[in-house]
């Protein structure tokens, strides 16, 4: 039986990909749309490899919004969306900013000007813990809670927060609508997940993050030390107010990430709330040297560093407080670091290509 349809915008990429296989395993229709500029069309072999249901798939560039129309056309069905599609390089995000506003925002004016034209009410968007900027200024808000003030530190961070204005504002306002033209409007609703830092691939090492070019990211670059394909990991700062002198983040597994979707999109339909925001972390900080030291633990050796210069925008200290997705949604994370880094591993020395190479073969032949 299915249970909703989804289109998954940025459904090829990271996080969408995980989140497409959990909506399929939760009886979910799902439709993706994804122009590939930062993924591979492969991911849907991996999705049904995993899965055993294939989604459909559509070219698509989420600022056309009549190739969007057209999607929602050929699938009158669908009723939600989750919206990942997005530039996400912070450094690049300064030097190419009207690039970053067109797709992040510009793309998400012309998904929800789509949406509301075929009358499709709820929208969960990828949000970033980035929002927050430096959680640490006075007063200290770590672990931080979705009351924190916004405060973006860079251009890709104001992209987020003002997408979450624009969908706030025009829920807001649809609901109003709604309300003179003597409806109720609480089919208009919105999740505004806000990740802290996603982490780890399938355990079965057939689906992981797929970077194009040269990751960003702590655990894709340790990564390809492991592999051999970087000689050792620049450690930016060490002069940090930690234990350890280095930068306190909080991993999530990216299951863990996927399932909080699904349950985000649940609660929109069960309980209608309107928009509401939800940290999605595990409420633990791990500095850069204890991730240097998990990974090498599930590689079999020490990994090679060296202390670099703090990296310019990078903050102490990025820990969530998950206490309302945990009350509110009832969800909590469940998997470690451990476990992200063991899985980061498999996907890695199974795939050292990504996904420019044939699925692993025990998994084929299983
Ligand atoms: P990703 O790059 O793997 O996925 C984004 C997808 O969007 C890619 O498949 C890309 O091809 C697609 N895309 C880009 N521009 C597009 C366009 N104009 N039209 C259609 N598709 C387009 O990144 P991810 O890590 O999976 O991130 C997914 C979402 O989560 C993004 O919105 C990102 O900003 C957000 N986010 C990511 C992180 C993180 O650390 N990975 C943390 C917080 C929030
Ligand atoms: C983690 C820690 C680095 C690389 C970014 C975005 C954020 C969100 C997640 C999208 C930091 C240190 C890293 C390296 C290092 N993305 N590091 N050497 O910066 O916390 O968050 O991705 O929304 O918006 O800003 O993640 O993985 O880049 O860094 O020492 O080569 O690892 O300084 O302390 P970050 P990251």
């Amino acid at each position: 039986m299915v249970v909703g349809s989804v289109l998954v915008t940025g459904g090829t990429g990271y996080i969408g990909s995980f989140t497409a296989l959990a909506l399929l395993e939760a009886d979910y229709k799902v439709v993706i749309v994804d122009n590939l500029y930062n993924s591979s069309q492969e991911v849907i072999n991996r999705i049904e490899l995993i899965s055993g249901k294939r989604p459909p798939f559509y070219e698509v560039d989420i600022t056309d919004e009549a190739a969007l129309d057209k999607v929602f056309d050929e699938h009158p069905d669908i009723d939600n969306v989750i919206h990942f599609a997005a530039l996400k390089a912070v450094g690049e995000s300064g030097e190419i900013p009207l690039e970053y506003y067109r797709v992040n925002v510009g793309g998400s004016v012309s998904l929800l000007r789509s949406m509301t034209r075929h009358n499709v009410t709820n929208i969960v968007f990828s949000s970033s813990a980035t929002v927050y900027g430096d959680a640490t200024r006075f007063p200290n808000m770590i672990p931080i809670p979705e009351h924190c003030p916004i405060g973006p530190t860079n251009t890709y961070g104001r992209t987020k927060s003002t997408v979450e204005s624009v969908i706030t504002d025009q829920i807001e306002a649809q609901r109003n609508n709604a309300k003179k033209a003597g409806k109720s409007g609480e089919a208009w609703n919105a999740a505004l997940l806000r990740y802290f830092n996603p982490a780890g691939a399938h355990p079965s090492g057939v689906m992981g993050e797929n970077p194009l070019g040269v990751p960003y990211n702590l655990l894709p670059l340790l990564a390809q030390v492991a592999i051999g394909k970087r000689e050792k990991l620049l450690v930016f700062g060490d002069d940090y107010k930690s234990k350890d002198g280095t930068a306190i983040r909080d991993y999530i597994h990216v299951l863990d990430l996927a399932q909080g979707h699904l349950v985000a999109l649940n609660y929109l339909r069960e309980h209608h709330p309107g928009v509401k925001a939800w940290n999605l972390g595990t409420g633990k900080g791990s500095t850069v040297f204890e991730m240097v030291k998990a990974f090498s633990k599930v590689v079999g050796r020490d990994l090679p560093y060296q202390v670099a210069e703090r990296r310019q925008g990078d903050v102490l200290d990025l820990t969530a407080n998950p206490t309302l997705a945990n009350e509110e949604l009832k969800w909590k994370t469940t998997l470690t670091l451990e476990d992200a880094c063991a899985d980061l591993w498999k996907w890695t020395e199974n795939n050292p290509e990504g996904y420019n190479q044939q699925p692993p073969k025990e998994f084929v032949d299983a």
